[in-house]
């Protein structure tokens, strides 16, 4: 007895005196093979350029992508989700750009899957935003709605180009309905049967995305709430989850992570696919303009919040500390 009543039966502490006796009894551990990086290639720049509200990320160079992309291999990372910046006067109403096999995502491609071949996962940003210039990721109808049947079109023909230029996985980002299916058969139909999908399942329109907007030289006036969907629902993810596997996802994706870890947890037990997690760009920025200041602890944080996402039930996390967390893991 003390002498304010009896000794505590059960002393969790026990497990946490020590280093080596916290990481023998940890849960959930981050491996480099949990980890892809998404990365900028943008046309027609001579050096890469610097995006202000992601401190440490750029749009990179066709050249200084293929040296991305062998780091990434370096540090075990699995894979690397490519995304387009065309030149602004590439832009027009039909996201032209992203279907033309010369366009620059379909470069980037080909220049990446030269340089590391099969050592990375490489997959692309299957989306019409980054090239339309009214920034919508899809095709407007007289009215200026976005017109979800027309855009599927453009879409199958997307997944084409990218496949044909050497893609692993493509990755439908528009949250248009149907995609999943359309861009299965696009792939099945032109020999790519091999080509995974990644299906944004869970996407929604989200504040948190502002910081990629610049990345993208995005044109967007308004916002994506007609076609992403509304925090305030949960159950409709896994709606939209049911569909996906129906029309063929091979692996499926929350997005973003940390204001949802709820939905993605939902998603990892009903899921019999591998489930993915973004860790978006206003994540990144909110953690690095904090670090900045001298605020929080930039390398814990980090580590704490794709703990936190793996622990609500990610197999995969897009990050874009992919390269440095997973050499601070090796
Ligand atoms: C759409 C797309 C977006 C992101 C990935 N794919 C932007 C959007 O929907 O507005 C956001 C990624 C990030 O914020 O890091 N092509």
């Amino acid at each position: 007895m003390t002498k304010y009543g009896s000794f505590p039966g059960a002393r969790p502490r026990r497990l946490r005196t020590t280093p080596a006796m916290r990481r023998m009894v940890a849960e959930y551990r981050l491996h480099p093979a949990d980890l892809i990086l998404p990365a900028f290639v943008r046309e027609g720049i001579g050096e890469p350029a610097p995006i202000s509200a992601m401190p440490g990320v750029v749009q990179h160079t066709r050249d200084t992508l293929r040296k991305a992309a062998v780091e990434a291999v370096e540090a075990g990372v699995a894979g690397i989700m490519l995304f387009g910046v065309p030149l602004d006067e590439k832009k027009d109403a039909a996201g032209t750009a992203g279907t033309d096999p010369d366009g620059i995502l379909q470069v980037a491609i080909r220049d990446v899957r030269a340089e590391v071949g099969d050592d990375l996962v490489i997959m692309s940003d299957l989306c019409l935003d980054e090239y339309t210039d009214h920034g919508h990721c899809g095709v407007l109808d007289a009215e200026g709605r976005v017109d979800n049947d027309a855009t599927l079109e453009r879409y199958a023909e997307m997944a084409q180009v990218q496949a044909d230029a050497g893609v692993h996985v493509v990755g439908p980002s528009g949250m248009m309905d149907g995609q999943v299916g359309v861009v299965r058969d696009a792939l099945d139909q032109t020999g790519h049967e091999d080509v995974s999908i990644l299906a944004y399942t869970a996407k929604y329109s989200s504040a948190f995305y502002g910081p990629f907007r610049e990345a993208v030289g995005s044109s967007l006036k308004g916002d994506r709430k007609t076609y992403q969907q509304d925090a305030a629902n949960l159950r409709e993810s896994l709606r939209e989850l049911a569909l996906d596997l129906e029309e063929g996802a091979d692996m499926v994706m929350v997005k973003p992570a940390l204001p949802y870890l709820d939905v993605l947890a939902r998603i990892a037990d009903e899921a019999d696919v591998p489930v993915a997690a973004y860790q978006i760009s206003g994540e990144y920025a909110m953690v690095e303009a904090a670090a900045e200041k001298g605020w929080i602890d930039r390398d814990k944080a980090i580590l704490e919040a794709l703990t936190g996402i793996k622990r609500a039930g990610a197999d995969m996390i897009l990050t874009y500390w992919a390269t440095e967390v997973a050499r601070g893991l090796k």
